[in-house]
Order: structure tokens, then sequence, then C-alpha cells
């Protein structure tokens, strides 16, 4: 019989295992201890609670951590769950440090084992069993006490820091959204978080994250005395936006066209090819995706010049938000778009200047004229 211990090498190597299980998300701890010599605590995201009677938990703490060793003196652990915002904490205990606790707000718990103020939960243990595997020991603790405070989660996830989202809450923000969209609230209006969590028939806190998102999608905007107001929207800073782009992207070409390598040329008829697929006959198949993607395909265009300053500005143009505001109000769209870029890919794979300069003066033109017609349909302002 094998045990884990004694089986033969693996089919795979320790990168493409580490790569493999970063598809597993989870959140992110602080276990922390105190000693005679002080208090100790490292980041740990194999944590979990293992049983409900009796209350236990357990942690998986590599032996060669000083926090290990601690835990295993103090025969007591604190795990802290870190919330969203928390990332420094996560960097500060996960790098060897004599003073990992500098600057951060620690409280005593029931134990006497520091816990960190901050944190979204906070549960101690004493220490039941070690139990030795491979490189760690697994500490199982029994709770003593546990507590948690409001807020959302940090999670980790393929080895980045990320933030946790309700699949409901997502909903409730798409509903929003489309209600801005078709102007529902006048332009300039003052969104109050109680009328839109009564108007969406859901919780504040649903409705808060609601006004977040549109707020990140300059959709709304938070006015310091007034509060969350609806962002006017009209064919000037449309045309604004499109024709800076234009600019972007003629610059481009005419620094790139003809010298782009046949590995950049793939990128970008890929980038192209995906968008194009998520526009059938005159319809978006899914606008949100689409504009994903007709982003990643204007954004590789302007990165064949690989001029940080180019790409940072077509960064700031606010093109999502001004398509989102006029594209995003109707599925109805129209192929011609998808005929100009194509161009453009063609005109930039064939090293031919003249065809891909149209292709971009076309799809400026294309977009600002649609906005109009949009805008004309919705009565001027959305
Ligand atoms: C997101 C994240 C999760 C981690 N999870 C663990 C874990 O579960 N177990 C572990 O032994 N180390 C984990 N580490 C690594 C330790 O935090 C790191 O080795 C730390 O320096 C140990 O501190 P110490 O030796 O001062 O105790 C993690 C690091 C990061 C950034």
């Amino acid at each position: 019989m094998t045990t884990p211990e004694t089986a033969g090498a693996p089919a795979f190597d320790a990168r493409t295992f580490r790569h493999v299980v970063g598809h597993l998300p989870s959140g992110v701890t602080l276990v922390t201890t105190r000693t005679p010599d002080g208090d100790h605590g490292m980041t740990a995201s194999s944590v979990t609670s293992l049983s409900l009677d009796p209350p236990m938990m357990l942690a998986c703490l590599n032996r060669s951590s000083s926090t290990s060793m601690a835990v295993s003196a103090a025969g007591a652990y604190a795990v802290n769950v870190l919330g969203q915002g928390h990332e420094h904490l996560a960097q500060q205990f996960a790098a060897p440090s004599r003073d990992k606790f500098a600057g951060v707000r620690v409280t005593e718990g029931v134990l006497g084992l520091p816990l960190l103020a901050d944190a979204l939960a906070r549960i101690e243990c004493t220490v039941v069993e070690e139990v030795h595997a491979a490189t760690h020991t697994i500490f199982l603790g029994r709770v003593v006490d546990a507590k948690a405070d409001e807020g959302s989660p940090l999670t980790y996830f393929r080895g980045g820091f990320g933030r946790f989202e309700f699949a409901r809450d997502d909903a409730v923000y798409q509903r929003a959204r489309q209600q801005v969209l078709e102007r529902m609230y006048a332009a300039d209006a003052v969104l109050q978080l109680d009328d839109l969590a009564y108007q969406l028939e859901v919780e504040r806190p649903a409705a808060f994250y609601a006004l977040t998102r549109l707020t990140a999608d300059g959709l709304v905007r938070r006015d310091p005395d007034r509060g969350y107001v609806v962002v006017p929207f009209d064919s000037r800073t449309s045309d604004e936006t499109f024709d800076a782009r234009c600019a972007i992207e003629l610059g481009v070409l005419d620094m790139v066209v003809g010298r782009v390598p046949p590995d950049e040329l793939t990128e970008l008829s890929s980038r192209f090819a995906t968008m194009a697929a998520l526009l059938v006959g005159d319809r978006f198949v899914d606008f949100d995706r689409y504009l994903d993607a007709n982003y990643a395909f204007h954004e590789g265009l302007v990165s064949l010049a690989h001029n940080q300053s180019l790409t940072a500005a077509f960064g700031r143009l606010s093109i999502k938000t001004v398509m989102t505001r006029s594209f995003g109000v109707t599925p109805v769209t129209s192929q011609d778009f998808i005929d100009a870029q194509r161009q453009i890919t063609e005109g930039v794979g064939r090293g031919d200047l003249a065809t891909a300069r149209g292709g971009v003066l076309r799809y400026t033109e294309l977009a600002k004229q649609r906005v109009r017609q949009i805008l004309a349909q919705t009565g001027g302002r959305l």
C-alpha cells in the first residue's frame, strides 16, 4: 500500500501544481499567537472551519515558519479574517520581519492572543492536536470565542488579491444600470440610497453596492454636497471621446504599420474574432462581453506601439462609459462597425497604412453617428 508520502513521483511538476491549485479561490487570514517572546503572526489562506459541534477550525502552517513554531509553543492561535482593502496587511504578514505588527491596531482576546481590531472576523482557538504532513503542520483548534463585523472579505485567486461579490448583488446592479441607461432618473438627479433600495425592492447594502458600481462605471458621480448624482451625457462628450481615440489610433498606425511582428498580428486578429463573434446580425449577443472585447481590440491596437504614454492616454478615455451610455441602451447595432474594424485589422495585417487609417476614420464616424441616432431616439439626453 502506498501512503501520500511514499507514492511515486506525480505526473506534473511543482509549478504546474501551484498553477492548478491557484484556481481554488480562498479568503485570506492572519493567524496570530502570543508567546513570552512576543506577538507572532502570518498570512494564511489554508485555514478552514472543521466542525460545528464541537466548534473546531484547522490551520495548515509551514513548519519552517516562525508563527508555526510559536503556535506550537503557545498551544493557541487566533484566525483573523481579512476584509476588502487589507491587501497591505496580507503582504506585511507574508514577509519575515521582526515587527510585523507595526502600525496594526491590536486588541486582546479571551485567550490573551493578539487580535486584529479591524478584521472582518476573529476566531480564537486552543490547539487540541497537531498533525504533521509533508512540510506543514495542521493545527486542529477548539474554538473558544468567535466574533464577526459587517464588511466584505479580501479574496485570493491565482496568486492575486480580489473582491468578493454576491451574485444577487450583481443582478441588482445590472437592473439599476439598465434603469439609469433608460433614463428612469433625470440627468443630474440625486439618487438617494433609500429611494433606490425601495425602487429596486432590495436591502440598502445591495442598493449601496449598485451605487458604488454605477459610480465606477461613470454613470453616477459622488457629489460632496448632494450625494450620488446621475451624470448627464450628450453627443459632445461622446464625439470628444471617439475623436481622441481616433487621434491615438491614427498616430499608432503611422508608427507601426509594416513593422508589426507576426505574433502581435495574430493577437490582434484573435481579439477581432472574439469581438466579431459577439455581434450576430444587427444585435449584441451580450453587450457587456462585447464591450470588453471591443475595448480589448482597441487597446490591442494601441499597444502595438509599445508606448506606455499612449496606452495610458487610451486607458483614460472613458471609452467604456461612453459606449455603455450610448450603445448599451439598445441591443440593436450594425455589422458596419465590425466591417470597419475588419478593415483596420486587415490593413495592419497587410502592412497597408491607407486601408488601416481608413478603417479607423470610418469606425469613428459610425460611432459618432450611432450615438446621435440613439440620443435622438431617447430625447436628446441620456
Ligand atoms: C495569500 C497568502 C496566503 C498564504 N497562506 C499560507 C498558508 O496557508 N500556510 C502557510 O504556511 N503559509 C502561507 N503563506 C505564506 C506565509 O504567510 C509566509 O511564509 C510568512 O512569511 C510566514 O511568516 P513567519 O515565518 O514570519 O511566521 C501565505 C502567503 C500569502 C501571501
